[in-house]
């Protein structure tokens, strides 16, 4: 285990990875509990094929929960906050969750899951989706946790692109003043997906729903009498251990492949240094377990170190935006992580929702998923932190598995709207166009990273080719994030946003080909372009230009076809928030739409659209400028 408290330990392990990279991760891997211990730590480097821990035999779940046993069994593992403050919160220890984990990996069993399989999640924040997965990693089954804010369509490519025969769900999910009526969606992307074979329900909101049978089948019956012993199996340290899609900057969403030891390896380091948890505290991540966020710092990180984890069902403004401030005092949440957007969503409500919370109990705050703007990080320190509690940027994504670069809290200096440093064995780098790296210690370029890392994902599931192209050929020999940064003086990272077509909707990863696809499902519409644009709340609203058939079409009835559609393909997180008609749209000679242009004018930019020569037909431009915005 490494544990790094002070800025000296900082500098010392930052210099240790660099000059003997296993050593370092051997060290960091030293108190998990390993069926075999693992002699060969990385081989491989960026370009190929990476492992870490190759010849090891372990368990995740048993390291998140048999391992406490001896320490910690009466310790609360978890928390669980409902959606309605008047419904009574759930606990268990990790003695209880592992019993709850160790039935739900029988009943799988008994269901027929084995080793290897698949299992498509689809799930209410509720206590039961944390069990699947833990339950999942005890079996040796693959989770794939799939947002219960997805339509059925997308939830049916993911079950396709999967290979799963077998989903877990939750009868409907309650959210705000909401239902969710999560069996609808299932039943109809179980009808585009007939390969799945058996559907588990567990049974949480009410509402009347059909079961079809042999098909689905309720948690609550086949869990009867289901032994509460369940040994975990062995695996490798290399075998896959859960997919999580995420959205690409062209096609179908990626399946990202994370493998056993070294995403839990990665989980616990990052874990434990950035937030320095202590014995006693609570955890509290906002994130859905939709997302990796949920996956590394709702889920594993807190139990590989023996923390307490809360989980919230609910969501910020509901029944009132004092909520999370509500949740915090009412648990003494210690440590509270969250995304921009939420921060931004709430500082819109003023100071009224902290009238009557202390906010005593808190010790670190966090941000992910999106660069955090100034004013919104001064908002968060003097408001919820009451200015006297570190702040933790953390930059990451849902391929690296864990924080890449951030402030360790109380370790290392935070600065508003920087990520700050690497973390010691992150090795970051700035390319400039040519692709070569950035010298200088100040500088600006596509960010990227030097070595591997144990947390990174191994493939895009079933595609190698695709992870080679999307990660490892833009900068051969480097890994390609995605990302724009800036670099100061002092090394520090300011993540300015991504430099492909993916836009960040309230930290949703969207691609630009998804939205587009959808829209040119519309009858009215020929072709469509979208791009992100500045949006005070959510970070990056979707801008959406249209050529249609029918230039005069009903504006208002098109667009609320048109998010109708969206909702239906996607999701409600994907919907634009605003449309032109346009004659065509700026092109080169080659036929690629020149992005870079329809984001100024996204922006409200009226000029200055640099080098339009090469384009096909530079008088659009005009076109597009005059055309209404509805
Ligand atoms: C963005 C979420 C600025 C970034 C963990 C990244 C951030 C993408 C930050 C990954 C941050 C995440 N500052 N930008 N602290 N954290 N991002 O896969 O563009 O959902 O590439 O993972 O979110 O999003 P993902």
């Amino acid at each position: 285990m490494i544990h790094i408290k002070t800025q000296a330990d900082h500098d010392k392990y930052t210099k240790m990875a660099r000059t003997d990279r296993d050593g370092f991760w051997r060290e960091a891997s030293a108190s998990f509990f390993w069926r075999k211990a693992p002699k060969l730590i990385s081989q491989g480097k960026l370009g190929e094929k990476v492992t870490w821990f190759e010849d090891s035999l372990l368990n995740l779940s048993e390291n998140c929960l048999d391992r406490h046993m001896a320490s910690k069994a009466n310790q609360t593992a978890l928390i669980w906050e409902p959606n309605s403050p008047d419904a009574p919160s759930r606990s268990f220890t990790y003695r209880e969750l592992k019993r709850e984990v160790e039935v739900f990996a029988n009943t799988l069993k008994k269901l027929g899951v084995k080793k290897g399989d698949r299992v498509v999640i689809y799930m209410a924040m509720i206590p039961e989706l944390m069990f699947s997965v833990l339950a999942c990693a005890r079996i040796g089954a693959v989770h794939c946790v799939v947002f219960a804010g997805f339509s059925a369509k997308s939830l049916s490519a993911r079950i396709e692109d999967s290979g799963a025969e077998f989903i877990i769900i939750s009868s409907g999910a309650a959210r705000g003043a909401k239902c969710i009526p999560l069996k609808g969606i299932v039943d109809d992307a179980l009808m585009m997906s007939p390969r799945v074979k058996t559907c588990l329900a567990i049974k949480h909101t009410d509402e009347a729903l059909s079961m079809k049978t042999p098909r689905d089948v309720w948690y609550h019956e086949a869990s009867i009498g289901v032994s509460d012993s369940c040994e975990a199996v062995s695996v490798s340290g290399e075998d896959p251990l859960f997919i999580l899609y995420t959205s690409g900057s062209t096609g179908k969403p990626k399946g990202l492949l994370h493998t056993t030891a070294g995403y839990m390896v990665y989980a616990e380091y990052t874990f434990r240094n950035v937030f320095q948890v202590q014995q006693g505290d609570l955890f509290w991540c906002t994130a859905d377990l939709g997302w990796i966020t949920g996956h590394t710092y709702l889920t594993y990180g807190p139990l590989l170190s023996g923390a307490t984890t809360l989980m919230f069902e609910g969501i910020p403004t509901w029944p009132d935006a004092s909520r999370f401030w509500q949740v915090i005092d009412r648990h003494q949440v210690t440590h509270f992580y969250t995304a921009p957007t939420a921060i931004r969503t709430l500082e819109a409500f003023g100071l009224t929702p902290f009238t009557g919370v202390a906010l005593d109990s808190l010790k670190v705050l966090g941000s992910v998923g999106e660069p955090i703007n100034e004013e919104a990080w001064q908002w968060y320190f003097e408001n919820v932190g009451r200015s006297r509690v570190p702040i933790v940027d953390t930059w990451w994504q849902t391929e690296t598995g864990g924080i890449m670069i951030s402030t360790l809290a109380g370790v290392t200096p935070a600065l508003p709207t920087f990520a700050t440093l690497p973390l010691p064995g992150v090795e970051p780098v700035l390319l400039n166009s040519d692709g070569k790296e950035v010298a200088t210690q100040a500088g600006e370029g596509a960010l990227c990273i030097k070595e591997p890392w144990p947390g990174m994902a191994r493939t895009v599931f079933g595609d190698w080719q695709r992870y080679q192209d999307t990660y490892l050929k833009a900068y051969p020999g480097y890994y390609f994030t995605g990302d724009g940064a800036k670099r100061d003086d002092h090394g520090n990272y300011r993540i300015t946003g991504r430099i492909d077509d993916i836009i960040i909707v309230s930290g949703h990863n969207i691609g630009t080909a998804e939205v587009e696809d959808a829209l040119d499902l519309h009858p009215s519409v020929v072709e469509s372009a979208v791009v992100g644009y500045s949006h005070p709340v959510k970070g990056q609203g979707i801008h959406g230009f249209l050529i249609c058939s029918d230039p005069s079409i009903d504006r208002d009835k098109l667009k609320s076809e048109l998010l109708t559609l969206v909702t239906r393909e996607l999701g409600p997180i994907a919907k634009p928030e605003r449309f032109q008609v346009v004659a065509g749209l700026p092109k080169t000679r080659s036929g690629k739409i020149m992005r870079r242009i329809l984001r100024k004018i996204a922006e409200a930019e009226t000029k200055d659209f640099g080098d339009v020569s090469t384009l096909l037909n530079p008088e659009i431009v005009d076109q597009i400028l005059k055309a209404e915005i509805f």
